[in-house]
């Protein structure tokens, strides 16, 4: 499922159009987000939209197009000197109440998740009500799980559709936090201390309490955890983009998941998989150099180009 053709080119604009349309209509000034960049960039435009001002902050390991993004939509951007958001998760609560902003993170603010679980419907009608086998999801605080999940189970009590998908959350690597829980059969995920990484949206170090709402979700519906490598990242960027889908290292995660799943025969080859892609390559271009070739400078002439293409393309 293709996140990067979304507004501002990730997952973020389901939440952020609920929360910020909410946010309006409750007569709020400013909204404010900490973020690894893609629900920053979503809530300035989405913000801006709207007419409300935005505050974000975001680590400094945030790639740069997605801070040009929020700087574009005229967001105030905090860029925090620290490597991931669990150094300054309290102060920015502490900010947001001191200052009256509207807190907009996932779990906190309710009304994201009931964007976020459009997931659920539209997978549901898309598979005619017989939803996939497995939907594997990148997860930073897992709330894109949480709500997908909640969409799922509201199809099911509705009699809309009889069965849900196996969840899989998915985390780098060197960032697992939620996925180290659900492998030791705990209930809620323990801080960690992140390794180096290209999925840098992804790194969220301490999950917190949310965690067991997420560990709960994959549990119930006999899902798993994954944590791929970033090589492993890099293959499945190369793959998405051979199927014409330009994705960020965040969103590619899932791919690289379901082809480990599939090669441990977790994920069967008949099952009906849906990877989630949930940010556009775009917006991180340092780590899409990973899956690059370097374009031939070649002088404006036939017998250059003759000589450049020799070995690439037939003539
Ligand atoms: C590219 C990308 N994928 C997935 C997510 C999932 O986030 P969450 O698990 O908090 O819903 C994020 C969040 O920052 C993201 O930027």
């Amino acid at each position: 499922k293709d996140e990067t053709v979304n507004p501002t080119g990730s997952l973020k604009d389901r939440s952020t159009s609920v929360n910020v349309s909410v946010a309006r209509e409750l007569g709020v000034g400013t909204v404010a987000i900490i973020s690894t960049g893609n629900a920053a960039a979503s809530l300035a435009a989405y913000a801006s939209r709207a007419g409300l001002k935005a505050v974000v902050m975001v680590p400094e390991t945030t790639p740069d197009a997605k801070i040009a993004q929020a700087l574009a939509h005229g967001a105030l951007v905090l860029k925090i000197r620290a490597r991931s958001m669990a150094e300054f998760f309290e102060l920015y609560e502490e900010a947001c109440s001191k200052f009256g902003w509207m807190n907009s993170v996932g779990g906190v603010n309710p009304y994201r998740n009931e964007g976020k679980k459009t997931y659920a419907y539209e997978l549901s009608e898309a598979f005619e009500w017989d939803p996939p086998d497995w939907f594997i999801m990148p997860m930073a605080g897992g709330n894109a799980l949480i709500a997908a999940w909640k969409g799922f189970k509201e199809l099911l009590s509705l009699g809309l559709i009889s069965r849900t998908p196996k969840l899989v959350g998915v985390q780098p690597k060197e960032c697992a936090a939620t996925v180290k829980a659900f492998r030791e059969g705990k209930e809620v995920a323990s801080p960690i201390s992140p390794g180096k990484t290209i999925v840098t949206s992804l790194l969220v170090s301490n999950p917190g309490p949310k965690s067991a709402l997420v560990l709960k979700a994959i549990r119930e519906s006999n899902g798993t955890c994954d944590d791929p490598s970033d090589d492993e990242v890099i293959e499945a960027m190369k793959l998405l983009a051979k199927e014409g889908v330009f994705s960020e290292p965040g969103g590619a995660i899932s791919l690289a998941a379901a082809k480990r799943l599939l090669s441990q025969g977790i994920i069967d080859p008949s099952d009906r998989v849906v990877c989630l892609v949930t940010g556009s390559g775009f917006k991180d271009m340092k780590s899409v150099e990973n899956i690059l070739t370097k374009p031939i400078l070649t002088e404006p002439n036939l017998e250059s180009i003759e000589k450049a293409i020799r070995g690439h393309v037939c003539p």
